[in-house]
């Protein structure tokens, strides 16, 4: 390592924003009824392998579907947007990415990953340069729950704004509103926002693809104890609960949970705060929307985006939306 980039790299985060983020959610969420933490803090660097695990599993077919419908998309999402720019919320790793860059030709393209996490960023943005020697890549470390600056990308051609794998789903109903018109307040006339949403489909399916056989889902739940016991010195014990996925019909959403098997107390010095947990206790770690597809085009539509295609993968019910701002 040279320590010399490659590419552009912009941090919009200061060096305290995780441990702040972190402890103010699991201040507030710990401390309501029901309690319930975001989703964020399963990812280090286990948790990010966890989810790697998860995308193979054979319960969880949305990973494997969306990556199915851009192999058999990528080429008329080119064809559609001619964009010469490519924004992605929540870039990680970037496979489904690739079909995307390929399609649109990397030489000349220019790529805005986002994502909260440097290493990812870090990781990625190595890779994509060795492999496309002529990608303009512009790495940006922001948190894109709150409104964001693009860097600078050139006037001429349109973009597109990725935001895939569903991940869209991890925002409540009422906070998609305001993001997607957040999206759309910084995407100029002629740009694109593609999204890949999770549909939904039997019950049961929807409860599997978050409590698989294996266990590899639980696992997934549980690393978040133990990224709370090393980051915030809390004395979690993995084995004191137990995992549950949950289907929510009124609010549309599978509910991952972590069911306390005893009445316990734990402590999180970082935060000072004891927190009691009852028998049976519940606990909710994640929201994931399942969404229809006329329901999520008046949600695009009531945010100002109008849905321009559509692709879905009915068998696995999931769906890429291609859209403009109107
Ligand atoms: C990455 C948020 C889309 O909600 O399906 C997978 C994360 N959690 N299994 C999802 C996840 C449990 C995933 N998203």
């Amino acid at each position: 390592m040279t320590g010399t980039r490659a590419y552009g790299y912009t941090d919009t985060l200061e060096a305290e924003h995780y441990g702040t983020a972190l402890r103010a959610d699991v201040g507030a969420g710990l401390t309501r009824t029901p309690k319930s933490t975001a989703p964020t803090w399963f990812y280090d660097a286990r948790g990010s392998e966890l989810f790697e695990e998860i995308t193979q599993l054979p319960e969880y077919p949305l990973w494997r579907a969306e990556l199915g419908l851009l192999r058999l998309h990528a080429g008329d999402i080119a064809a559609r947007t001619g964009a010469r720019s490519l924004v992605e919320l929540g870039s990680g790793s970037s496979t489904k990415t690739k079909l995307i860059i390929e399609a649109l030709g990397p030489t000349g393209l220019h790529y805005v990953p986002i994502d909260v996490s440097a290493d990812a960023l870090h990781q990625a943005g190595a890779q994509l340069v060795q492999e496309y020697p002529g990608i303009r890549l512009h790495a940006l470390r922001a948190d894109f729950t709150a409104p964001l600056v693009l860097p600078e990308l050139p006037a001429e051609g349109s973009r597109i704004i990725a935001f895939l794998g569903s991940t869209l789903g991890n925002f409540l109903r009422p906070a998609r509103g305001p993001f997607l018109r957040g999206l759309r307040d910084i995407m100029r006339p002629g740009d694109f926002l593609l999204i890949g949403a999770d549909l939904v489909k039997d019950e049961q399916e929807m409860i599997a693809a978050y409590d698989d056989v294996q266990g590899v889902t639980a696992e997934f739940d549980k690393n978040l104890l133990h990224v709370l016991n090393r980051e915030l010195d809390a004395d979690f014990d993995p084995d004191a609960f137990d995992h549950a996925a949950v289907w929510n019909s009124g609010e549309s959403h599978v509910e991952m949970r972590l069911r306390s098997r005893t009445e316990q107390l734990v402590k999180i010095r970082e935060l000072d705060l004891a927190v009691p947990f009852e028998r049976g206790e519940e606990w909710i770690t994640e929201r994931s929307a399942k969404f229809t597809v006329s329901g999520l085009q008046q949600e695009m539509a009531a945010a100002g985006l109008r849905t321009r295609e559509l692709w879905a993968d009915p068998d696995a019910g999931f769906m890429l939306t291609l859209a403009t701002a109107h």
